[in-house]
């Protein structure tokens, strides 16, 4: 039955963590490698600092090449993309302790754009972050945040040290330790100086700009503002990098970034085990749960247990139950996109807005596209939120045009929802009170008999302790 009916036998068992992973056929070919796991992960960082999705690609070849430029060993130089890929993820859970201190004008996207640029100095101090300690102290704390998140998904050692010290500054100005020259990795000073080229090509210098107006900004950064700050060696090899390959900032902008970032990490391409896989997709899951501050957290697990335990009553394939767990874990991580304001707001939304959050099954959609073994649970996940009578989004399909995986999505999403306390209502549903609810919805917005199965499966009790 292949490694998702590995994952679906330990979804019906409650210790889910505690099972045991058994080793993947190695023959398996339709899978996800740690690698391209890591490219995902670092397509929703993006999305939660409001760049677009293959910002952090060019940030790893940047720091990759500079990497292999200066003599790293291969799996050093893996270590360093790896770190560039992830470095920012932590922010995430962040996201609900800076949120109180921001000025309405002033999100915390914009932020996090910013944060890699003011460790340089290279843009002024927002008025917003001058002003307040807390908030300043708080986006200090991200490496931190990130190197827990790296500890759940079980990455090694090696990357995990880059990570922490990704922000610190040979001068001592850095953060969060005020570390110096030579009490700093080298892979976090190679990390750090490309976290802040990738910004300033990112937020400073427009795509629309020539290579060459590109190339004297960046010059000028590495005169100007560089020196103290950065490892000589390091600002060196990437000024000497852009000079001798002409074509090395132009690919950053084309597909070729894939080819490039492929070729600096040929070390780790071994395939995960069942247990590695569902570790890194629920962390993620719950990455996004907690940008949702005001919602029940592990909620994306909730949903996942919920929908297969819906497809185990009505004996789908087990393979196919796994998958929609995996789907269920992953349908709202495309919300990292959302700015927290919005999730938050108790108000009416305006259509402006409303779209915004409508666009998260996209997002998701944009994250997760193309990973081995995972087509199903991107498509039933980008149909959570579709509705039969073809009011639902993003893609307003109608009845027979949605599979049975979005539709025991959909109903599992809402039972959650209907049973969880929300920003916008300080009142929740006991389970019993929510089946005659949605009972309403049936045929319009539900496939009717999904919700007899809905009601099977509360009535039998058969849901995790969690209701
Ligand atoms: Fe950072
Ligand atoms: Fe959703």
């Amino acid at each position: 039955l292949g490694v998702f009916s590995d994952i679906i036998n330990r979804v019906s068992l409650e210790e889910l963590s505690r099972a045991t992973a058994k080793p993947v056929l190695q023959t398996e070919p339709d899978y996800p490698t740690l690698n391209s796991l890591v490219v995902v992960a670092s397509k929703a960082m993006d999305l939660l600092e409001g760049k677009q999705t293959r910002s952090a690609l060019k940030t790893g070849v940047i720091a990759g090449s500079i990497a292999k430029m200066m003599g790293l060993s291969n799996r050093d130089v893996a270590s360093v993309v790896y770190a560039a890929l992830l470095h920012d993820i932590g922010l995430a859970r962040l996201v609900s302790e800076i949120y109180p201190h921001l000025p309405a004008d002033y999100s915390e996207k914009q932020l996090f754009q910013d944060h890699a640029l003011l460790n340089a100095r290279v843009i002024s101090q927002p008025a917003a972050l001058s002003a307040s300690s807390t908030l300043q102290h708080l986006l200090q704390q991200h490496p931190l945040y990130t190197k827990v998140f790296l500890e759940d998904v079980n990455l090694s050692y090696d990357v995990i040290s880059l990570i922490e010290a990704h922000h610190e500054l040979c001068d001592g100005s850095g953060y969060p330790f005020g570390l110096t020259g030579d009490q700093i990795p080298l892979g976090a000073k190679i990390l750090a100086f490309a976290d802040v080229i990738e910004s300033i090509l990112e937020t400073i210098i427009k795509d629309s700009s020539s290579l060459v107006s590109r190339k004297h900004a960046l010059q000028s950064f590495m005169d100007i503002k560089a020196p103290g700050k950065f490892d000589t060696e390091v600002v060196q090899v990437f000024s000497s990098l852009i000079e001798s390959n002409e074509e090395f900032l132009r690919l950053l902008h084309t597909l070729e970034l894939e080819n490039m970032l492929k070729a600096l990490l040929p070390e780790r391409e071994a395939l995960l085990s069942g247990e590695d896989l569902l570790t890194f997709l629920s962390t993620l899951g719950e990455l996004s749960d907690s940008t949702m501050v005001l919602y029940k957290q592990g909620r994306s697990r909730t949903v996942a247990r919920l929908a297969a335990n819906l497809a185990n009553e009505i004996e789908i394939p087990k393979k196919q139950q796994g998958e929609l767990y995996l789907a269920g874990l992953i349908m709202d991580v495309g919300h990292l996109a959302t700015p927290a304001a919005l999730l938050m707001k108790t108000e009416a939304l305006t259509l402006e807005e409303r779209l915004i959050i409508q666009n998260h099954p996209l997002h998701t959609v944009e994250i997760f596209k193309g990973l081995p073994g995972l087509d199903n649970a991107v498509l039933w996940a980008s149909e959570h939120h579709e509705r039969l009578n073809g009011k639902g989004y993003p893609g307003q399909k109608k009845g027979p045009e949605i599979s049975i995986g979005g539709r025991l999505l959909a109903l599992a999403d809402v039972f959650e929802a209907l049973t969880t306390k929300r920003p916008f209502r300080n009142y929740c549903f006991e389970p019993m009170d929510a089946l005659p609810v949605m009972g309403q919805g049936r045929q319009t917005l539900y496939d009717s008999e999904l919700v007899n199965v809905l009601k099977t499966v509360i009535f039998n009790q058969t849901l995790p302790t969690a209701f």
